[in-house]
């Protein structure tokens, strides 16, 4: 079997690139581990970048999400017992972002793809990637794929970044002493708004999926087990870390989703190496506090998706030879931000007193002024 692009990974990375190819005449083939329902039904993050959305509604998958996503001009920071709102209509006019689960997304390009007669293959085994620097090909469960290029769209976990030899990659990685617990819940949401709330108890975080579902976090020990947290725990967890200024009342409901997410920043250099490119989770991971995986993700594949485009059409590599440059740049803010989001808002074991007032100083200036309030909201609608 041949193609162009062998991907691995039917993520989002992986499918939204699957998608872009097809539309500038390059053939693809999709390989994933995992069941189409399992891809489909895992819960993620939900916050798209405008220029996600652009990505989405240009690649012609975005009715569903226009339809049903819901545009959000601010968020909330809650702390010390008061809320306090960053406006984005007012620090960056004309910017906003679309809450819509990722789960959502997926499903929505995998139809589109299905519906075009693109090659998704699941639950295939034994993925492994061959001469990476000459004539490239994947083998599969007794299949084999040659390929002029492969790109690792495989996750954290996936096979393509260990599959570059010992030496080539540089990794920076930072673990944090926490994780997140995430539940969804079918009950309403409690705000209009997401609410990051910083609590002497840790961190939390109100988010939503439509006007009928929620979606929560809860800073947990990195070892946290879902045993520990039945039902009625998370609620009253939730309760004790959000309703803290006055006249908020969280609404509760059937918990229908919950699971346990590990807290890290990481990032491989580069992100290629011979015929093989990397984009979205296999190459970064950040924390979710910013929001950025996803939108990350999506850029990458937009500059792979020019790279391909330029080096089918003409034969020229020069746009492939600086994939991994063009991306870091933006890897890289995405880290520094999502570092800095996950700094302010959480609860260290190991601060002292004065580490907690620097913390709230630090919340009340960026709330108190224009300009640090401006780079919050700068960051966090997406530079482009
Ligand atoms: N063979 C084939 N497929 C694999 C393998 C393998 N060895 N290992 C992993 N995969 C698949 C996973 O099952 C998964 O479906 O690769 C896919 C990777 O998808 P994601 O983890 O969603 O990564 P990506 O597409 O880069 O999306 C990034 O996901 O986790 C969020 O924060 C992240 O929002 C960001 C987005
Ligand atoms: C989510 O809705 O899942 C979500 C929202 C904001 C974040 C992370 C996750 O920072």
């Amino acid at each position: 079997m041949r193609t162009q692009v062998g991907i691995i990974g039917a993520g989002p990375a992986g499918l939204l690139l699957s998608h872009l190819l097809h539309l500038r005449g390059i053939s693809s083939v999709v390989l994933e581990r995992r069941s189409r329902e399992y891809v489909e039904r895992r819960v993620r993050a939900g916050v798209l970048e405008q220029g996600t959305v652009d990505t989405l509604v240009a690649a012609g998958v975005g009715e569903r999400l226009l339809r049903e996503g819901l545009p959000h001009e601010g968020i909330e920071l809650r702390y010390g017992g008061a809320a306090h709102r960053i406006p984005f209509e007012k620090l960056v006019p004309g910017r906003r972002i679309t809450v819509y689960g990722q789960q959502e997304v997926v499903k929505d390009l995998i139809a589109a793809r299905l519906e075009a007669g693109g090659d998704l293959r699941f639950e295939v085994d034994d993925v492994e990637l061959h001469d990476l620097t000459g004539a490239p090909y994947v083998t599969f469960g007794g299949d084999r794929l040659d390929c002029e290029v492969i790109a690792g769209c495989d996750g954290f976990h996936g096979v393509s970044r260990p599959s570059i030899p010992e030496g080539v990659l540089t990794v920076f990685e930072r673990e944090y002493p926490f994780a997140w617990l995430g539940v969804l819940a079918r009950v309403r949401p409690s705000a209009e708004e997401l609410i990051y709330a910083r609590n002497e108890r840790g961190f939390a975080l109100h988010s939503m999926r439509s006007p009928e579902v929620s979606r929560f976090y809860l800073q947990v020990p990195p070892d946290a087990d879902l045993a520990d947290w039945p039902d009625e725990r998370v609620w009253a967890e939730l309760k004790a870390r959000l309703e803290t200024v006055p006249g908020f009342t969280l609404e509760t409901g059937e918990i229908i989703e919950k699971g346990v997410t590990p807290m890290r920043g990481f990032v491989a250099e580069p992100m290629q190496y011979g015929r093989l490119y990397l984009a979205g989770d296999s190459a970064h991971i950040v924390p979710p506090t910013g929001a950025k995986g996803l939108n990350l993700a999506v850029a990458d594949v937009n500059a792979l998706t020019e790279a391909l485009a330029a080096y089918f059409a003409t034969g020229s590599a020069g746009l492939l030879d600086g994939y991994s440059a063009a991306c870091l740049r933006r890897v890289w803010r995405a880290q520094h931000f999502s570092w800095w989001m996950t700094t302010l808002l959480h609860t260290f074991d190991d601060e002292d007193a004065y580490a907690r007032r620097l913390q709230l100083s630090y919340l009340d200036y960026v709330t108190s002024s224009m300009a640090a309030a401006t780079t919050l909201a700068e960051n966090y609608v997406g530079l482009s």
